[in-house]
């Protein structure tokens, strides 16, 4: 296989070398293509371009293949925990039992907030959206810790152990309480006997009067959800964070943009626009049919379809897709916007429209009925996946702020405005 791959313009042949991956991903590096050339790529949305290198996620998305630090997404789902798995993403190894144990103390120990943000979350109007309030929150939470949040890239990278853990666990009860500020209810402070993911549910859940105990089913299954959104590699929220982290942006501005960058329903927003979706059909007496009609004449889109890398199943999606059902199966209840669920996705993937496009469920098609099944509220489900994706965030900061060629991104364009031109004088 060649190893340089040779571009001709205007006659003039210009030689580049190939960049080969650990799963033989290959890539020509163009990086001197404009000083040699004056010419640039253009490639709008980014579809064929590598903005880095990266250790945390490989994802093979023609055969629906999802890999954190190299370990398969089913072995992970099956035999870990979102805890041990964010510490896997950000360390690149799976915990030990005993630095799980150090590691769930120490984000135990760092659930609380400071009594300053309470003020905080009252100036916001009852009605506010969950994902405004959580991505100021975590831009403000860097105020009252400003070693850490010091845009001092070598202190900053310095502080990273502590910020990733308080983060960590912090996002998780910013995330509870927004939602609380959003219904206008009393903040609930953490517990220092819950795990994980039981203490976020008590959080939410529980009132001054009456303490919401949850269930194994309904923890494991949303511990699931988080594990399953731990990192994606490039997305756009996660690019988002890389490349607030390239100007030197410390880690509290870098994750809250990138929760801005997760809000859209064409990223972390389908999976609250899935299920309007699904309710809308049950609304119109639709069967599903009528709906996949609009969607191939372009006048909807089927959400929770498609994805800029899977041209396949998204993994997730099958994980999810069996779990909700395991959920549901548990409690003994049935959700009729799961059975409208199952016959839009067995009409699409038989339908050329979708085959051709090869327009599969991903992520979002199912886990919006996993969060309804387990009882949380729409307008939380997109601050459930940045919870999830906090531990992804919080890597990919770290290998932009370590790396050793620190270069701020910085894409091109090809300007298509006016031509000079003069002002007249009147
Ligand atoms: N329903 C109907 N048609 C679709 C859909 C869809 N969900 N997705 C793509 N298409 C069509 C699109 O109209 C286009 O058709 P044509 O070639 O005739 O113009 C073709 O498929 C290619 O689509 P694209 O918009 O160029 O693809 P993209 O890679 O830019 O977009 C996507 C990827 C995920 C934004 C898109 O598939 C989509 O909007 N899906 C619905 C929203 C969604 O589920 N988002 C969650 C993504 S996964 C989780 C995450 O990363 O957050």
């Amino acid at each position: 296989m060649p190893d340089t791959a040779r571009i001709i313009i205007d006659g003039k042949e210009y030689e580049y070398p190939i960049i080969t991956g650990t799963e033989n991903e290959k890539a020509i590096d163009t990086r001197n293509l404009r000083s040699d050339t004056g010419h640039i790529t253009f490639d709008e949305g980014f579809g064929n371009t590598g903005s880095c290198l990266s250790d945390i996620t490989f994802i093979d998305g023609e055969k629906g293949i999802l890999r954190y630090r190299g370990y398969p997404i089913e072995q992970l789902a099956k035999h870990s925990s979102f805890i041990s798995v964010a510490y896997l993403i950000i360390y690149g190894e799976l915990p030990s039992a005993a630095q799980r144990e150090n590691w769930r103390e120490n984000i135990r120990r760092e659930a609380s907030l400071h009594t300053g943000m309470n003020s905080m979350f009252d100036g916001y109007p009852t009605r506010s959206h969950p994902m405004a309030i959580l991505s100021a929150m975590l831009n403000s939470l860097g105020c009252y810790y400003p070693h850490m949040a010091s845009n001092n890239r070598q202190q900053d990278v310095e502080h990273f152990d502590n910020a990733a853990t308080l983060l960590i666990s912090k996002v998780r009860t910013i995330a509870a309480m927004s939602y609380r500020t959003e219904k206008g209810l009393p903040y609930v402070w953490p517990r220092s006997d819950l795990r994980y993911t039981a203490n976020f549910l008590h959080m939410m859940f529980s009132e001054p009067y009456n303490t919401y105990e949850p269930d194994e089913d309904t923890v494991e299954a949303l511990d699931l959800f988080l594990l399953l959104h731990a990192d994606h590699e490039q997305n756009c929220s996660t690019s988002t964070v890389r490349m607030v982290a390239s100007s030197g942006a410390n880690l509290f501005a870098s994750v809250s943009a990138g929760v801005s960058g997760l809000w859209g329903p064409l990223h972390g927003g389908a999976n609250a626009a899935v299920v309007k979706m699904l309710m809308e059909i049950e609304r119109d007496g639709d069967d599903g049919t009528r709906f996949i009609q609009a969607a191939k004449e372009g006048k909807a889109r089927l959400m929770g379809f498609g994805h800029r890398v899977y041209k396949n199943y998204d993994p997730r999606a099958k994980i999810l897709g069996r779990a909700v059902e395991r959920v549901l199966a548990n409690m003994g209840r049935k959700d009729p916007l799961l059975d409208i669920a199952r016959r839009l996705e067995q009409e699409a993937i038989n339908d050329p429209y979708f085959v051709d496009r090869k327009l599969y469920p991903n992520v979002d098609f199912y886990s919006g009925l996993l969060l309804r099944a387990i009882g949380i509220p729409l307008d939380m489900f997109t601050v459930m996946f940045a919870i999830g994706r906090m531990p992804g965030w919080l890597a990919h900061w770290r290998e932009v702020a370590i790396a050793p060629k620190q270069r701020i991104y910085r894409p091109r364009q090809i300007y298509t405005g006016q031509a000079k031109r003069d002002i007249e004088e009147v």
